[in-house]
């Protein structure tokens, strides 16, 4: 078949090229190419979606996958030129669509989803607005329109926390490459439930949705595991020789550890009123034909990423060893 990938330069986009290509497909990548660049094979169109008609020169194709990230304008005019003419599209959307991040075990079905919005955003006014809220309504409007012109030819998917090959945001990554330094680790003493997705599998699935005419809409996510369960097996996964010391929610807040992702964080650690992110029932996406990998895969794959860019590094996610160093001692 022959796929165009609307972004297609990093991460996601480019893991989804990538694995179309190893199955035989065609593949065009239509971006800027300043990302990043696609995968061996494909080939570049390049097109700023910024440009009202940015996307009115791109030849036939049979399937589409979308990975606009933050604008309702870029997908209302990707689906205005290209959406009769295809047989199936993918939008990945996310899984802050859900207005109730409190919540365990809600799916596609039942979650209610925050208000869409038509809107174009930047990752400044992401900052600026205070993030979810924006991006899921952002994404909210773009499914809807999704949907709305595909009908059964959409396949929407909403991942919560990616990892994997090209990973720029640093959160599960910190775990792997934190146990292969070894020593006394800091570690949350909660264990409230987690999720993540290797790129790669979603890369898989969203290939054979297209290869198999799937339609609908799912969540983008494995199992969901107990933190504490993860790290251990993480660590035991990178065969490292590690302590971990616990720090209560409380503890970590009055050091000025935040939680999730950014700087001076530990990643993945969840405050109570998020026990609902990322515990959502996989159920009905498992069904569907989303494999997930053996953690120990996805772990080698984090580390493989985590060793390329330098374990000591500047992190976008996650602790320094000398902040780590320094709350430990305030325990
Ligand atoms: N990372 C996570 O954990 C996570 C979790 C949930 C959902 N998601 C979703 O997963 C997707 C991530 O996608 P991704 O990793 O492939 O890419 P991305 O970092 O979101 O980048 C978007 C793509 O769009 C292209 N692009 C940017 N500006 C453009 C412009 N003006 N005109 C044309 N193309 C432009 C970029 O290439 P150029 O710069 O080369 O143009 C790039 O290939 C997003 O939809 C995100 O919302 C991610």
């Amino acid at each position: 078949m022959r796929l165009l990938a609307l972004g297609g330069t990093v991460f996601v986009g480019r893991a989804v090229a990538a694995e179309a290509l190893r199955r035989g497909h065609e593949v065009v990548c239509a971006a800027r190419g300043e990302s990043g660049t696609v995968p061996d094979g494909a080939r570049l169109i390049k097109v700023d979606r910024d440009d009202p008609d940015g996307l009115a020169a791109l030849p036939e194709f049979d399937a589409v996958v979308d990975v606009a990230p933050i604008s309702f304008p870029w997908v209302e005019r990707a689906l205005e030129v290209l959406a009769d003419r295809v047989a199936h599209w993918t939008f990945v959307s996310t899984i802050n669509v859900y207005a109730d991040e409190a919540t365990p075990g809600q799916t596609p079905a039942t979650g209610a989803l925050v208000n869409p919005l038509r809107r174009h955003a930047t990752r400044d006014d992401l900052t600026a607005e205070g993030g979810t809220g924006l991006y899921g309504g952002i994404k909210v409007a773009s499914e809807n329109a999704v949907r709305a012109e595909l009908g059964e030819r959409a396949f929407v998917v909403r991942p919560g926390l990616i990892t994997g090959p090209g990973d720029g945001s640093d959160r599960f990554g910190y775990w792997p490459g934190r146990f292969a330094r070894g020593g006394r680790v800091l570690v949350p003493a909660s264990d409230r439930l987690v999720q993540y997705l290797d790129v790669r599998d979603l890369a898989a699935w969203v290939v054979t949705a297209f290869e198999t005419g799937l339609g609908g809409t799912f969540d983008g996510i494995g199992p969901a595991v107990g933190l504490g369960k993860l790290l251990a097996d993480i660590a035991a996964a990178v065969g490292a020789d590690v302590e971990f010391v616990p720090a209560m929610d409380t503890q970590l807040e009055t050091a000025g550890v935040a939680p999730w992702s950014g700087p001076r964080s530990l990643p993945l650690w969840l405050p109570p009123t998020y026990a609902g992110l990322a515990s959502h029932d996989p159920a009905s996406s498992l069904a569907a034909g989303l494999d997930i990998r053996p953690l120990a895969d996805a772990v080698a794959g984090a580390l493989e990423r985590e060793r390329e860019l330098g374990l000591d590094r500047e992190r976008r996610s996650g602790l320094s060893a000398a902040e780590e160093a320094e709350v430990l001692a305030g325990l």
